[in-house]
């Protein structure tokens, strides 16, 4: 199946067959896919918690409009964007350097340039680099065959408060995986490409 024939194939699951779990192969690759995200300068500004226990999910549930993908799902991952963004540039040249002194000094300008830009790095620009690992996620779902639902339908204050966050981490969006109950019942809604797209 092509790229293009999954994304038709997925869609927003409203319900997960709760004794269907994914893989840990799978849920693998899909974790990978985050990581692999592009990133502005490369800061990979989240962190993503994958809940499993029923516990938390029963917990969270509440909170979210009450939506049983929350407590249907096998994993639920919820992205938390992060707006420790100095202490994030630091982590960023001690893993390029690989801690070697000569790299760290090579990577000095690059250092100063992230520095400069820092001031623009707040939760707003954290929450949109983690959108794009939500993305690369749900693709990776559906190359997976793997149903999926994003979702900004909760409580934010209310899920760090149960999941404990860090000052520096806010929750910002779910997705719930699993093996959808039942195919959608109605077709696709998308604007046409008249309406999307335009050529100059
Ligand atoms: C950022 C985001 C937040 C969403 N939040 C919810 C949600 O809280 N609950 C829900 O059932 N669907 C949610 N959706 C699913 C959308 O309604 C759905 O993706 C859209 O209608 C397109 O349908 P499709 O994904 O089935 O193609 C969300 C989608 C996105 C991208």
């Amino acid at each position: 199946m092509s790229f293009l024939s999954r994304l038709q194939w997925r869609y927003a699951a409203k319900e997960f067959n709760p004794t269907k779990k994914v893989s840990a192969e799978s849920l693998q690759k899909i974790l990978d896919s985050i990581r692999l995200t592009p990133t502005s300068f490369g800061l990979q500004p989240y962190h993503v918690i994958e809940v499993t226990d029923q516990k938390i999910k029963e917990r969270i549930r509440p909170h979210a409009w009450d939506q049983p993908q929350i407590t249907t799902c096998s994993h639920l991952l919820i992205f938390c964007a992060r707006t420790d963004s100095l202490h994030r540039i630091d982590q960023y040249v001690e893993v390029a350097s690989e801690g070697d002194e000569k790299r760290k000094w090579l990577l000095e300008g690059y250092k100063k340039m992230m520095l400069g830009s820092s001031s623009k790095m707040n939760i707003d620009w954290a929450s949109r680099q983690t959108y794009i690992a939500l993305g690369f996620a749900m693709a990776s779902c559906a190359e997976l065959e793997i149903d999926s639902c994003p979702m900004e339908g909760f409580s934010a204050e209310e899920v760090d408060k149960i999941l404990k966050l860090p000052s520096h981490m806010k929750s910002v969006v779910m997705l719930p995986i699993g093996y959808r109950t039942e195919d959608p019942s109605r077709p696709k809604v998308r604007f046409g490409e008249e309406d999307l797209f335009e050529e100059r």
